[in-house]
Formats: C-alpha cells, sequence, structure tokens
C-alpha cells in the first residue's frame, strides 16, 4: 500500500500493536485516528502525537460503530484506510463449560466488530481513488492455542472472511490487506515483558516494510512457519506447538 498521505482509521489504536502502527504511520505524514473504547489511553496517544486525532468506539456495539464511522465520514471525508485491529484474548478451556461472556464478547469483539465496521464504511472506500483495509488476525488463526480456543476460531473466522472481501473487492479501488502477528509483546495477555515475545518496536518496524510490498498477507519472519502449517501436516504441527508452549 500507499505508505504516505494516506487518512487512516485504527480500531484499538490506543496501545500495542494498533498504537504501534498509529504512531509509525504519523511519522510518515499519515492523517491518523485511534479508535478504542478508554479515554485517557486515546488522550495520551494524541497528546504524544501531535496532529493524530481520537474518538471513541466499542467495535461490540453496533450503535457505537454507526455513531463513529458517520462522525469519522464528516470530519475526514478523505479516509481511504481502515485498519480494525481491535481484538481481545481471553484464555478458555474448550473440554470444560464455556463462560458465555467471554464467548460472546471474543466473538464480538474480534470477528463480527471488523465485519460490522468493514460494512459501514466500504462503500465510501470502493469511492477513494486507491483504499486499503487492513485486517488484523492472527498466527492462532492458523495454529490454534489449545487454552486460547474460542480467541484461535474468531481470528481463523476472520482469515476466512477477509479471503472473501479480498475475493469480492478484486478490480475495485480497495485493497485488502491480512496481518497476521505472531506473539508480540504488548498489553495482550500481558506479554509485555515476556521474554518468548517478539518485541514490540521490531514487529511495528518489519511489519511496515512489509506492508509497503503491496502484499495481501503481512508476514513477519516469525509467522511465516505458523502461517503456513495449514495443509497435510496441520494436525502434527499442531500437536508440537502446543506442546512446545503448554508443556515446555
Ligand atoms: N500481542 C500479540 O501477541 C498478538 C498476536 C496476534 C494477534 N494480535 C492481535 O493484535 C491486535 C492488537 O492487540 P495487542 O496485542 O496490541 O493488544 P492490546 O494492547 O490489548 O490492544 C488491543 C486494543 O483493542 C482495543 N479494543 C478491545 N476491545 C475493543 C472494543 N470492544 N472496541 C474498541 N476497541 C477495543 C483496546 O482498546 P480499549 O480497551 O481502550 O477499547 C486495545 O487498544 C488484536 O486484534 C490481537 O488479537 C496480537
Amino acid at each position: 500500500m500507499k505508505m504516505t498521505g494516506n487518512t487512516i482509521l485504527i480500531t484499538g489504536g490506543a496501545s500495542g500493536i494498533g498504537r504501534g502502527l498509529a504512531e509509525a504511520f504519523h511519522r510518515l505524514g499519515n492523517q491518523v485516528i485511534v479508535a478504542g473504547r478508554r479515554k485517557d489511553y486515546l488522550d495520551a496517544v494524541t497528546q504524544a502525537n501531535p496532529g493524530m486525532r481520537a474518538i471513541e468506539l466499542d467495535v461490540t456495539d453496533q450503535e457505537s460503530i454507526a455513531e463513529a464511522s458517520a462522525q469519522v465520514l464528516r470530519d475526514f471525508p478523505s479516509l481511504n484506510v481502515l485498519i480494525n485491529n481491535a481484538g481481545v484474548m481471553a484464555l478458555d478451556n474448550p473440554a470444560e463449560p464455556v463462560d458465555d461472556r467471554m464467548l460472546v464478547d471474543s466473538v464480538a469483539t474480534n470477528f463480527l466488530g471488523p465485519i460490522r465496521l468493514t460494512s459501514a464504511l466500504v462503500e465510501h472506500l470502493k469511492s477513494q481513488s486507491a483504499a486499503t483495509i487492513v485486517n488484523v488476525t492472527s498466527g492462532m488463526g492458523f495454529v490454534p492455542f489449545a487454552i486460547g480456543a474460542v480467541y484461535s476460531a474468531s481470528k481463523a473466522a476472520l482469515h476466512s472472511w477477509t479471503m472473501t472481501l479480498r475475493y469480492q473487492l478484486e478490480g475495485s479501488t480497495v485493497k485488502v490487506v491480512e496481518l497476521a502477528p505472531p506473539w508480540v509483546r504488548t498489553d495482550l495477555l500481558n506479554s509485555n515483558e515476556a521474554e518468548g515475545a517478539m518485541p514490540r518496536a521490531e514487529f511495528i518496524a518489519e511489519s511496515m516494510a512489509l506492508l509497503a510490498t503491496g502484499a495481501d498477507e503481512v508476514l513477519v519472519d516469525r509467522v511465516r512457519r505458523i502461517r503456513a502449517n495449514p495443509g497435510p501436516n496441520e494436525a502434527a504441527y499442531f500437536q508440537e506447538f502446543n506442546d512446545m508452549m503448554l508443556k515446555g
């Protein structure tokens, strides 16, 4: 994708990967709008990055999506990039009774949210001369994590939906990109200090370089084996990955 001169809406842009992408695009001279629920986090990002804007948004709430998308289109009619980054991850065990609130919240945030926000903005994006939709999935959409079952499934679903979106937008002005991170040091699962997770700055730098190449899938080196897993050996690597993560 073109890396400068865009007007970019990033959900979950006030922390972690979203904030990293927001600040990297801001430094390149793009108009960036970060969106999320916590106003204090949004304020902290805009104060640290003069010119960046913020909007309160709960991607699990249809009304909030309708209001925020209308406001963005009113205030930023040049909007041409949507980054569906907001996500939540809870640990669970599919072999035990499921916590229904966790189930509904995970699916509403990670899967319904990107679909609903894309739906609210897609006609506008199609009217732009060059637009991009980036959906942030996860390596766990390709190798499910046995203690993050609902999360992994929600990301696999978003991967599937992203493929159909790309297919249907072929020949339009809208490019569809899937960004599938490996484990990265962020607040997600309190991973900021995790040795095994990729440092956030390295992840952002590698991802920005890959975004600039125009690739359909943004896959940093660390996630490529996981991305390549589905296929005849899927079950074997699923077992190996989970044994490594959970049994040491
Ligand atoms: N870190 C990793 O290891 C990793 C690996 C693979 C994929 N990912 C994906 O990367 C994305 C970003 O995660 P992160 O690691 O940067 O974690 P993070 O710092 O916890 O960021 C998640 C962001 O999503 C926002 N969010 C959550 N629920 C929301 C809602 N209902 N409405 C609007 N915004 C909401 C949060 O803001 P508010 O709480 O203020 O709303 C927060 O800014 C997620 O989709 C995650 O699944 C992360």
